[in-house]
Formats: C-alpha cells, structure tokens, sequence
C-alpha cells in the first residue's frame, strides 16, 4: 500500500544511496514539479543541495517571492538567484514570432543555467542534477511535456557535453496528484502545490508582439488582477488555468473619464482540462468576468478593453503562442 509518507520514505532513501554524500543542483521554475523534486533531494541530502531560481523576468507577480521567501522558509534549502531579466528582455528586443521567442527564451535559460552550474561544479558543489520528471513524460518517452510536436516546449536539457552531469530524478514515478500530496508532505506551502501550469516561457509568451519592460508590467497588473478575483471568487479548482493574454500589436478607441482612450486588450482565456491536450472553456460566472473586467480596466492605464476567448482546444491551444 503506497502512502504519501512511504513514498517520501522510499524516495528519500534511494536519493541518498545515489548520491551517497555526492553534491547536488536544481533548477527551479516556481512551478510543482520542480520545487517537489529539490524538496525530496533536499529532505535527502540536506546542504550538499543547491537550488538555482532563474529570474528571467517573465514570471507573474510575486512568483519570485514565493520562491525565495516561502520555498525556502519550508525546506531550509540552498538558494541561489541569478537575475537575469535585463539579459532576457535584450535578447528578447525585436522579436516578436512565437517560436523564435520560445526558442531565445530557452536558449538564454540554458545559457544562465550553465554559468550557475559550472560555478558550482567547479567549486566541487554539484555532481548530480535533480530533474522533476513525471511518469506521464518518461512514458511519453522522447522526454518533453505535453504538445511537443506543436510548439517548443521548454525544459531544462541541453547542457553542452562537458557540462555532464548525473541525472537524479525522483518524481519519475509518480503522477502529478502524487506529486501534490509528495509535496504537502514535505511541508510545502499550498500555493506553490496547487498552482496551476504555467509555461516555462512565461509572460514572454503571452505578449502577442514584441516583449518589453512595459508590456511586461502591464500585463504582470492585469494577470494579477485576474487570478486574485478568480481566487476570491473560489474558482481556483474549477479551472485548469487560466492565461491573460496581452494583444500589445493591437490597440482600440475607448472612453474613460471625459477622455478618448486608444489603448490595449487583453484576452482573458479560462479553461478547463485533465491533462491539457484537449480543453473546453470554462462558462465562468457573469459577475466574475465583470468585476475581472472593471478592476483591470480601472486599474491597469494602458488597458481598455478586456475580451473572453470562447474557442477549445482544438482548434485553439491554451496558450495564443
Ligand atoms: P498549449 O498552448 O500547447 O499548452 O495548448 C498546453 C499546456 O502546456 C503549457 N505550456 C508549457 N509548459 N513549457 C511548459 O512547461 C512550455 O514551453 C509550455 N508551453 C505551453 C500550457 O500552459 C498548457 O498548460
């Protein structure tokens, strides 16, 4: 009989008899998967773990907080956090084709994570790297997440030949409920384990257009305002995840006060999923999308317009890029 404390047990021991007193090294993206795996890792080897948290910039409001603050005040761990933001918007500049931004976006990714992992290589502190792999992708075997074949997923991979290191994977057997209740064993904190998937491009994906500071900014205020309503209003679990989408190379005639306005949408795109290969939208209730709607246009200047996308997948993907 698997319990989740058996699981952590067994988990915690084979971590130890692999990396013996060996040290350790996981990039962390904010999201479950990962920050479960440093946690087992870290329960397993104490210190001789370190955590590197990229801040590419492309994250959503207070994501970097719940990283540096919370994760690490539930497991004690290592963390270094390498800011990376100017670097990514720099390589970002110009760009605006999908696959081109995921594309810059990973091989930045790659690019910082290998300085941090070379730095403690070198300093003797990581022989081994701890990756969050699922069964469902070590079953879909070709090793990626999701709709591979469609748009360039990004993962940590792709270290250059001398960079080698041991992979350590301890959630590969698990499913992603598992994976949860792993995670609230280990004492995690709800918001990091419920969270809802978020890309690995991050907010660079949901800018249609080219990505800047400011249209970063924008769209971090109405992304925050759209998930603390659908929180407020208890929808958390009733949804798969909901993307804000910031149509930046589109702008519309309003009026607000005396004053015309000509300013952005943003698209509010809910949706409902088990494993994110299909999806259906999500009928949320009138009085959240208005109040959704009031508070972003109110509240986020360069916002005039908020619109609903009512398509599943297929036709559309979740995410617009
Ligand atoms: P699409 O847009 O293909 O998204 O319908 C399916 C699911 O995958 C998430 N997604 C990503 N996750 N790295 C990730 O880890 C990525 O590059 C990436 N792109 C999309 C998306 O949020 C949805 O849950």
């Amino acid at each position: 009989q698997w319990t989740t404390s058996s699981i952590v047990d067994d988990q915690v021991a084979r971590i130890r008899a692999e990396i013996g007193d060996g040290h350790a090294i996981c990039a962390l993206s904010g999201g479950v998967d990962s920050a479960v795996a440093g946690a087992l890792v870290q329960r397993a080897i104490g210190d001789r773990l370190t955590c590197v948290f990229v801040d590419h910039g492309l994250l959503r409001a207070g994501e970097r907080t719940q990283v540096e603050r919370d994760f690490v005040a539930a497991t004690g761990v290592n963390l270094v956090t390498v800011d990376a933001r100017d670097q990514f918007l720099t390589a970002l500049a110009g760009v605006s084709d999908p696959e081109e931004k995921r594309k810059i976006i990973g091989r930045e990714f790659i690019r910082v994570f290998e300085r941090a992992a070379r730095d403690l290589k070198e300093k003797g502190d990581a022989e081994f790297l701890v990756q969050g792999t699922l069964y469902p992708d070590v079953v879909e075997s070709g090793g990626g997440t999701g709709t591979s074949n469609i748009k360039s997923h990004h993962n940590v991979g792709g270290l250059p030949e001398d960079l080698q290191f041991s992979l350590v994977e301890p959630l590969r057997l698990l499913f992603k409920d598992e994976v949860r209740r792993v995670g609230l064993e280990l004492g995690l904190p709800e918001t990091i384990v419920q969270r809802q998937p978020f890309p690995g491009p991050g907010l660079g994906i949901r800018i249609i257009g080219e990505v800047t500071g400011d249209r970063l900014d924008t769209l971090r205020a109405a992304d925050a305002i759209a998930r603390e309503e659908l929180s407020a209003a208890g929808l958390d679990r009733d949804i798969w995840q909901c993307p804000v989408v910031l149509l930046a190379d589109v702008r519309s005639v309003g009026v607000q006060g005396d004053g015309r306005t000509y300013g952005h949408p943003v698209v509010l795109r809910p949706v409902s999923s088990e494993d994110a290969m299909t999806a259906d939208w999500t009928r949320l209730p009138y009085d959240v999308l208005e109040r959704i709607s009031t508070r972003i246009t109110n509240e986020v200047a360069e916002v005039n317009r908020v619109v609903l996308d009512v398509t599943s997948k297929p036709p559309g993907t979740i995410e617009w890029e």
